[in-house]
């Protein structure tokens, strides 16, 4: 058995603790990586600031972190498509319930990753520029490819005939949101998007037809001007706020489809308090009313709304299609770029809580990564 340091949450809300633990084995679909860079994702200090409420399944000690680049080191007896030696990055699902967070996190020198999220890391990109896109990409498939949100065609690497229609993304400057215009742009559809007025060049490069600053008081309106008529198949939702604005463009535009991904209110500001309890009452309490009141709003509207969950292409068709054929493919024809760009803010496993916190803290189109 073999030992390693790692980053690991050793009770929750208690600071990551750099500590020796053992180097898992590889299931027989799984690949063991030497971790070289993590990018870090909010869902990371939401765990480790609310997990008591948010992921009570989770058992601690726990190793945290999504987003891995890293160099295979051995592969179970059923993987076919990567070997010793390959540069690879994939999405580390550890936390979900029913998975070992010891085993499978990305703040530790060596994971495994499975097979079918898993994908090359091509020549020409940096394992920094890989690390920034796992959850984001894979978060923004699921809610566009998932039959329970949009439900839209999978890219397929050829140029559709005709355009399939608009999709609304709220939230093109986060991380989410720039895999989503790149992957909805990439199967065909046209985007309209929001981004503070610094990033709007940025999305607009990234695909989107339109992009209108989410802070304007006239955001909706200018959003419904910019799809000018065109069928809309559907809205993503990122960022506080976003739901609400989302279900209003579709009612306005006729859409029946939007996939959620956010609280309508951060935990930042829970997660930065000394302890969770009373605090969470008044937090908790607003988040469940407000999706209450949206949900009848969309019923009414005649909008089916889902909470996407960025793990769960784990146990579906649009895993292996993203990981296995989409992003290869993507990353070589330039239809997907490794967005946001990676900012790298540490070197080595004692430096990802201060990541952690940064990002809590706020980022704007960027992703911080550390190097391990
Ligand atoms: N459900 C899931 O499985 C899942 C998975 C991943 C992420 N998420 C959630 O999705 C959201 C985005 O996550 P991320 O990692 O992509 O974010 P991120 O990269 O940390 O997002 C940063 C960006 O958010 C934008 N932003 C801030 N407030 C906003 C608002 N009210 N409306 C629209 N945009 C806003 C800012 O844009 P400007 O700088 O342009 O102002 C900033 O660039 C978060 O709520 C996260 O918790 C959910």
């Amino acid at each position: 058995m073999s030992v390693q340091s790692a980053a690991v949450l050793p009770a929750p809300r208690a600071p990551l603790a750099v500590i020796g633990t053992t180097v898992p084995e590889p299931a027989s679909d799984e690949i063991l990586v030497r971790v070289r860079t993590v990018a870090i994702n909010p869902v990371d200090w939401v765990i480790q600031g609310t997990s008591r409420v948010t992921y009570r399944w989770l058992q601690t000690p726990a190793v945290l972190g999504s987003d891995v680049a890293g160099e295979v080191v051995a592969v179970g007896s059923a993987v076919t498509r990567f070997g010793v030696g390959q540069r690879v990055f994939g999405l580390a699902t550890g936390t979900d319930r029913g998975r070992d967070p010891l085993r499978e996190g990305a703040f530790q020198e060596y994971t495994v990753l499975l097979e079918r999220l898993a994908a090359p890391i091509p020549d020409a990109l940096s394992d920094e520029e890989a690390a920034v896109l796992p959850l984001g990409v894979s978060t923004a498939a699921c809610a566009l490819f998932q039959s329970a949100h949009l439900g839209l065609r999978m890219p397929t690497g050829e140029t559709p005939q005709q355009r399939g229609g608009v999709v609304v993304v709220w939230g093109g400057s986060t991380s989410v949101g720039m895999n989503a215009v790149q992957l909805a742009r990439a199967a065909g559809y046209d985007v309209v998007s929001t981004a503070s007025p610094r990033n709007a060049a940025t999305v607009s490069a990234l695909g989107a037809d339109a992009v209108i600053d989410y802070g304007s008081p006239t955001a909706v309106d200018e959003l419904v001007a910019a799809v000018g008529g065109r069928p809309v198949v559907g809205a993503v939702a990122l960022g506080a706020g976003s739901t609400d604005a989302c279900i209003e463009i579709l009612r306005r535009v006729g859409g029946t489809r939007l996939a959620m991904a956010s609280t309508p209110v951060s935990l930042a500001g829970l997660v930065a308090r000394r302890r969770l309890f009373p605090a969470m009452l008044p937090v908790f309490t607003r988040i469940g009313l407000t999706t209450v009141r949206s949900t009848l709003r969309a019923r009414r509207a005649g909008i089916r709304a889902g909470f996407v969950w960025g793990s769960s292409l784990r146990d579906d068709e649009v895993g292996p299609a993203l990981w296995g054929e989409v992003i290869p493919r993507a990353l070589t024809d330039g239809s997907l770029r490794p967005m946001p760009e990676p900012l790298v803010v540490g070197e080595g496993l004692g430096d990802v809580q201060a990541a952690l916190d940064r990002q809590r803290a706020g980022v704007s189109a960027s992703k911080l990564v550390v190097r391990i």
